[in-house]
């Protein structure tokens, strides 16, 4: 019996990911209860979600703070006051300060679009089609100060075929992501991770098959 890791969870937009976060706990697959959802939008459809699931949320605009400390002070105050362990950032599209990082050490995951290091930032996924890539994914990494850095966690892997475009490529991308975040917030549950530097292991993990993968496919290479 694994104890529910009390997690907060911070959006802007949509908030997919937060759907896939929600479904797996209300289906048991996942050992986590969201404590709070934090929205720096009001018109963000997350909170839409989270009507739908009985899940408090709380709107925090950063346009109503004079600056990044002030807005992440109220943030880590909402955050603490419902009890959370565990920060998710969700597509949430602020950059936050060390003072953040300094109340949740190594307690705060993101999850981004690319294969991490390469894409970091904003619209990766037209990036990564416009170089050229024949592969991308997604990363769940923890935060840390600087943008989409932090010891990377789990990264899943899709193909880029010559027809994508950015949407057709991060829709593709999309449902691993929601594959991926849970599975790393389960872990984290069970107590697996393992940080040792940059280097986050898993223990317990059964080991990939070594068999690597090409796009487009060899021919009888
Ligand atoms: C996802 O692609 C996530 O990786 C990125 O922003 C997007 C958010 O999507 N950081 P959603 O709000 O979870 O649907």
């Amino acid at each position: 019996m694994v104890k529910k890791v009390s997690i907060g969870v911070l959006v802007s937009g949509s908030g997919s990911n937060l759907q896939s976060l929600i479904d797996h706990s209300e289906q048991g697959v996942l050992d986590a209860e969201i404590r709070i959802v934090v929205s720096n939008n009001p018109h963000a459809f997350a909170l839409e979600r989270c009507r739908k699931h009985g899940i408090p949320t709380a709107v925090v605009d950063h346009r109503e703070f004079v600056s990044r400390e002030a807005f992440d002070g109220r943030l880590i105050d909402i955050l603490k006051a419902a009890g959370v362990e565990l920060v998710l950032m969700a597509g949430f599209m602020r950059v936050l300060s060390r003072d953040f990082f300094r109340s949740f050490p190594m307690r705060v995951m993101n999850i981004h679009p690319a294969l991490l290091p390469a894409f970091p930032g904003m619209h990766v996924q037209r990036k990564a089609v416009e170089y050229g890539v024949k592969f991308s994914g997604c990363t769940v990494h923890f935060a840390e100060e600087g943008v989409d850095t932090g010891p990377i966690i789990i990264q899943a892997v899709v193909p880029v075929y010559d027809e994508d475009d950015a949407e057709s490529l991060a829709a593709r991308i999309l449902k691993q992501e929601h594959r991926i975040y849970p599975q790393a917030v389960q872990f984290y549950a069970e107590g697996r991770i393992e940080c040792e530097g940059r280097r986050v292991r898993i223990r317990n993990t059964s080991r990939m098959a070594e068999n690597a993968l090409q796009n487009p496919s060899l021919t009888g290479f």
